[in-house]
């Protein structure tokens, strides 16, 4: 019976203390408050989750870092609610405004020179002279930032190194009691982490590749842009992208056969060598909803300990949105150590 009654007040308990919040406006006010206060708040855009706090506070920023063991040399995006905002914190150049005006609020993330009484502390920028600012598309980020009515630094709400989160429970799996609100805004839609730009004056280069893809952008300016170029210097480069990234424990390896301790992700039809468990990506070749799928996956997969997660080959099977497959694939590489 105590044994029992022990049970049933752990499960009250779990149910009780679950810090995941629906999207009321009750509840984005109360969001707004903790970050005023320098706490922080998960908050989920069209990419993935972001681990939210006040961009202009310095402390609250550390705590950012703190929460996701982030090396402190690896700048944050700023969240705003759209290019007027924006255009208080960053120097948006002329290709830069034709850009952002063109594609936001969505899943691209700007580079650009901070304006000269730019609120957001250096911290957030890592002491950089330029800023990352981005306008989500989501309906519950806009509400908070819009709420709170300043710039939200929020990378992404995973511990340092590991998968980023594309639901709210994958938050709470990542942060634990770490964190006091997560917003559930149900499944990200894209899932990937954004596009980012780098914009100086009318010199572009693609730091991180996301769902819109390098000839998106060349086709609104009307000329190529640069790639981020690890080797050299001269180069605007993400700080990001050179670390250890969206990694599961497992070991990755991409082929189109599997064995039977390991577990597959299939995108289109599921090869005829495959002996482990499957889970799709995608039946029908969407690029889309691969990349939507692929975080929770590799997550699911992971916590299953196989021996490794196979990944299938992507390239030339794909049918619907093939402009992601590029961002796809540097993921997975990634994913794989390969990159
Ligand atoms: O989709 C996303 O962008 C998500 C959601 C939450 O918005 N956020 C996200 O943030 O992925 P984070 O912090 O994980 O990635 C930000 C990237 C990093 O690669 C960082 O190095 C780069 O942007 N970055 C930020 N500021 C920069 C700067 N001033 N110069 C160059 N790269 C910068
Ligand atoms: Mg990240």
């Amino acid at each position: 019976m105590a044994k029992f009654l022990g049970f049933g007040i752990k499960i009250y308990y779990l149910a009780f203390v679950t810090n995941i919040y629906k999207d009321t406006d009750e509840n984005i006010l109360k969001a707004a408050q903790i970050l005023n206060n320098g706490g922080l708040v998960g908050m989920p855009t069209e990419t993935v989750y972001g681990l939210a706090g006040d961009a202009t506070n310095p402390e609250a920023v550390a705590r950012i870092f703190a929460t996701k063991k982030r090396p402190n040399f690896n700048p944050l995006i700023s969240h705003v609610t759209g290019y007027e905002m924006a255009s208080q914190y960053g120097v948006f150049s002329k290709s830069a405004q034709k850009i952002a005006l063109k594609l936001w609020p969505h899943a691209i993330s700007f580079v650009v020179p901070r304006t000269k009484d730019c609120g957001v502390c250096d911290l957030a920028c890592a002491g950089l002279e330029s800023i990352a600012i981005r306008a989500p598309k989501h309906e519950v980020a806009q509400r908070l930032i819009r709420e709170f009515g300043k710039p939200i630094a929020a990378p992404s709400a995973n511990i340092s190194g590991s998968i980023s989160p594309t639901s709210a429970e994958d938050v709470r799996i990542e942060l634990q009691d770490n964190i006091k609100m997560i917003i559930d805004g149900g499944a990200c839609n894209i899932g990937l982490e954004s596009t980012v730009i780098a914009v100086f004056e009318d010199e572009i280069t693609l730091l991180r590749k996301g769902f819109f893809s390098k000839e998106d952008i060349e086709e609104i300016i009307g000329h190529k842009i640069q790639m981020a170029d690890k080797n050299d210097d001269n180069k605007p480069r993400s700080p990001g992208m050179m670390l250890r990234h969206y990694s599961p424990n497992a070991k990755i390896r991409i082929a189109d056969e599997c064995d039977e301790d390991e577990i597959f992700l299939s995108f289109g039809a599921v090869p005829f060598e495959v002996k482990g468990r499957v889970f799709s990506l995608s039946q029908t070749g969407d690029y889309l909803e691969a990349a939507s799928n692929l975080y929770g996956m590799m997550r699911k997969a992971d916590h299953l300990k196989p021996k490794n997660i196979v990944i299938a080959p992507m390239e030339n099977k794909g049918l619907k949105n093939k402009g992601l497959l590029g961002a796809l694939n540097d993921r997975i590489m990634r994913a794989a150590g390969l990159k």
